[in-house]
């Protein structure tokens, strides 16, 4: 198989790395920047002697290389500095996100694009109506990302394994993402069986906050370990036609009653790509903070049309 990962910065970068260490699928790493995937894609091709892979990866300023790619991953575009929000990096990205999809279109029609540029949901959409593909081949990552971090609070709150804490984030890849508590399990118990509603509440917000704790301590750039690993989680879905049950964020047409937004669901990833939007039921409560999560997006969208 073969994988481009545009945007050879430190998502896509660290992206590339990941997926050209699995071993069965070459990768190409593209970047305006001169020499930038270049050098970086040798470095990670001579690593490979050592860590046991044969697969090839190779950098590019065009998308001649990249022709025929069966996954393609958009990280292209600006990450947000302290005191910025996701939604401060539309305009730019939507112009980043708009040139780069042509391109991958016309080189690779047949692929399979997986969105990751911020503000998510909002480049998910341009992205996809850009394309004028089929909603099952253009969504987003986020949800898995999100999910991770709720993930990785709960086990450490427990001090239990996070491979026993089962749980799902919904909603848009912003301040008003929708963890759903109800559906949090860990070891088939549920959650709220184990913690306090206090600390589960707290361990909410932190979840929201989560990317905006990293820009605070990093201080330049944003998250790009846990972003890559969940990114490489997706793509690997889709090569190996695992059917996995992950939240991504797909155009919906109707379902969980929002029509013609893309917004973070549970979907079912195989080798179709987005496979399906898998509906759960969901309580007054948790379809009012979705619902109002599709509103941020929306808003963002009618900028983007404006
Ligand atoms: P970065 O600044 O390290 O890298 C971005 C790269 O994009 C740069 O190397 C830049 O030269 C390149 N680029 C800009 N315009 C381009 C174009 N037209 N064609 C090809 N490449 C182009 O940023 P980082 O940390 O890698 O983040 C990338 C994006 O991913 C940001 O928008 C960030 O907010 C987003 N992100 C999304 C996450 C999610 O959960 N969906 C998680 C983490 C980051």
């Amino acid at each position: 198989s073969k994988v481009t990962v545009v945007g050879a910065g430190n998502v896509g970068a660290t992206t590339a790395q990941r997926i050209h260490q699995l071993g069965y699928a070459d990768v190409v790493l593209v970047d305006v920047v001169e020499d930038l995937p270049q050098g970086k894609s040798l470095d990670m091709l001579e690593s490979g002697p050592v860590t046991g892979t044969d697969a090839l990866i190779t950098g590019s300023n065009g998308y001649e290389e990249s022709a025929g790619s069966d996954v393609v991953v958009i990280t292209a575009g600006i990450a947000r500095r302290p005191g910025m929000s996701r939604d401060d990096l539309l305009l730019t990205n939507m112009r980043i996100t708009s040139a780069v999809t042509e391109e991958v279109v016309k080189h690779s029609p047949d692929c399979i694009i997986l969105a990751v540029t911020n503000p998510l949901d909002a480049m998910v959409q341009n992205i996809f109506q850009s394309s004028g593909f089929p909603r099952n081949r253009v969504f987003g990552m986020a949800g898995v990302l999100d999910t991770a971090r709720y993930r990785t609070f709960i086990a450490r709150e427990l001090n239990v394994s996070v491979d026993d804490v089962q749980a799902m984030v919904l909603g848009g890849h912003g301040d008003d993402m929708v963890p759903l508590v109800r559906y949090t399990t860990v070891g088939c118990i549920p959650l709220t069986e184990l913690l306090s509603q206090d600390r589960i509440d707290s361990i909410v917000q932190r979840t929201r906050d989560g990317g905006g704790e990293i820009v605070a301590l990093l201080k330049q750039g944003s998250a790009f370990y846990a972003p890559s690993a969940a990114i490489t989680q997706m793509v690997q879905a889709i090569l190996l036609d695992r059917k996995r049950i992950l939240p991504g964020c797909a155009y919906l047409e109707g379902e969980y009653g929002i029509d013609g937004l893309c917004v973070g669901v549970p979907v079912k990833i195989g080798g179709g790509g987005m496979e399906q939007v898998i509906e759960i039921s969901l309580t007054d409560e948790e379809h009012a903070a979705l619902r109002s999560s599709a509103a941020s997006v929306q808003e963002l969208v009618d900028v983007m049309a404006s």
